[in-house]
């Protein structure tokens, strides 16, 4: 109980930003389902709203006492973002969830410098295990002439799916469940579950893989809360 108190009041000193104050009242849902960190900035544009499932999304956290760096979360008129669970998306993030669109976090941890910019949708599933600087978009925004494929289209990632260092998913993937994208990858077509895919664009590289997904899910997993309420923080309306 004690060591649950001084990590509490450490965390609230040293680590999260006064703007959970803010939002908690703004919102006035004390049950927050965001822990913002120092330097992330969220920003909500109007109607836009968070609907939370699960679990609590840790926003703009470090590893160890690495330092802290600029990261935004913006969702933009309309938007939604839906926290189905226990995530982490770390320090140096830039996320923007435009007008309309929704961006659906599972649990697992999003490493430093992810760019995910969500135009209509994108779902991530269950212990994922994203590395630093990787990028979600689901439009081109522009469109080659004559090309018959959408600008925009959903992104979807599986549960237990591990995304290397520097990699890119574009518009209209789908990557199944316990697929591994090798680092620098630009992943631009569905990946099967259980196969290794890399290169550039990524083809698959090996099949009926498994990794070690339990090691993973330690390391990102925080400590399980009881008798946790599912809570909608709504929108400011
Ligand atoms: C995915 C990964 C773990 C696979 O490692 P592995 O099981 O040792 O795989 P191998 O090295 O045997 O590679 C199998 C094949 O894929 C190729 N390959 C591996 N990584 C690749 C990549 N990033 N891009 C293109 N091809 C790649 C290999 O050259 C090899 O091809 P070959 O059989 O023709 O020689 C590793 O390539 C990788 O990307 N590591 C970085 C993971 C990361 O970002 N971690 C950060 C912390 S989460």
């Amino acid at each position: 109980m004690f060591k649950k108190i001084a990590k509490l009041i450490k965390l609230s000193l040293f680590e999260l930003s006064l703007s959970n104050i803010y939002w908690m009242i703004r919102l006035k849902n004390f049950n927050f389902p965001i822990l913002i960190f120092r330097s992330l900035h969220l920003r909500m544009g109007k109607n836009s709203r968070i609907i939370h499932r699960a679990g609590r999304l840790h926003l703009g956290c470090r590893w160890g006492i690495s330092r802290y760096k600029e990261s935004d979360l913006t969702i933009y008129e309309n938007g939604t973002l839906e926290i189905r669970g226990d995530m982490k998306i770390y320090t140096g993030c830039s996320v923007d969830i435009c007008s309309g669109a929704t961006l659906s976090l599972g649990s697992g941890g999003i490493s430093n410098g992810a760019r995910i910019v969500v135009f209509d949708k994108i779902i991530i599933g269950h212990n994922v295990g994203i590395s630093e600087n990787v990028t979600f978009r689901d439009s081109d925004n522009h469109c080659i002439i004559g090309s018959t494929k959408p600008v925009t289209s959903p992104i979807i990632i599986g549960d237990n799916v591990w995304i290397g260092i520097n990699a890119t998913i574009l518009k209209g993937v789908t990557v199944g469940e316990g697929a591994v994208i090798a680092a620098n990858s630009l992943v631009n077509k569905d990946v099967p579950p259980h196969v290794l895919v890399g290169g550039v664009p990524a083809k698959i590289l090996k099949e009926n893989i498994l990794w070690n997904t339990p090691s993973m899910i330690k390391v990102w997993d925080q400590e399980p809360r009881k008798n946790h309420k599912s809570v909608d923080a709504d929108d400011r309306s």
